[in-house]
């Protein structure tokens, strides 16, 4: 159903566990960039009516999964501060294409796997974690990953052809799958 091409194993909740603190300040780092991204499609496209609806709802849903990592962060007594962003989302981006139409549509798949692969882990998070705490914080946050991954892809599906969305996807989520074999260098979401 999330399109993903490679299966995140359960090893990620006991590096999770073993990383807490850096793994929301990630967390607390990717929600604000989720609401970034689809602030972003609002400025880009403002002549896409859908898209500037559901994407208004998103940047809102997303600055609110924000606020919940921080509050979680604060009553353990833990500071919000700088990160260096994460290779995945650069290394993702490096397949953009830039000429329009094409840029929306890689845009929107691009947004869409983001969101999967988010739902797919938090799903792990919540049925894995010990920490009852976070484990309903996790359940909570996959429905409304799933929901967003479905949105981004209804997007795509309203402004292109679906045999066209359906090549670019499988195309782009092998890039995914690529990428989140290749790892990253400290604990991350999307490591
Ligand atoms: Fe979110
Ligand atoms: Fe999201």
């Amino acid at each position: 159903m999330l399109s993903l091409q490679r299966v995140t194993s359960s090893s990620y909740v006991t590096m999770f566990e073993a990383n807490v603190r850096a793994m929301l300040l990630d967390h607390a780092h990717c929600e604000k960039k989720a609401a970034s991204s689809a602030l972003n499609m609002m400025f880009r496209y403002p002549d896409r009516p859908e898209l500037v609806a559901v994407c208004a709802d998103i940047v809102e849903e997303e600055i609110q999964h924000f606020r919940q990592v921080l509050q979680i962060m604060q009553a353990r007594g833990w500071q919000y501060g700088r990160q260096m962003p994460s290779k995945y989302g650069g290394r993702l981006a490096a397949h953009l294409r830039t000429a329009e139409p094409h840029a929306l549509l890689d845009r929107l798949l691009m947004c869409a796997l983001i969101e999967a692969r988010s739902c797919e882990r938090f799903q792990l998070l919540g049925a894995g974690l010990s920490d009852p705490e976070l484990a309903a914080f996790y359940q909570a946050l996959f429905e409304s990953e799933a929901r967003h991954y479905a949105t981004y892809l209804k997007l795509a599906l309203t402004y292109f052809d679906e045999a066209e969305v359906r090549e670019r996807l499988a195309f782009y989520a092998e890039q995914e799958a690529a990428i989140c074999a290749l790892g990253e260098d400290a604990p991350r979401l999307h490591a």
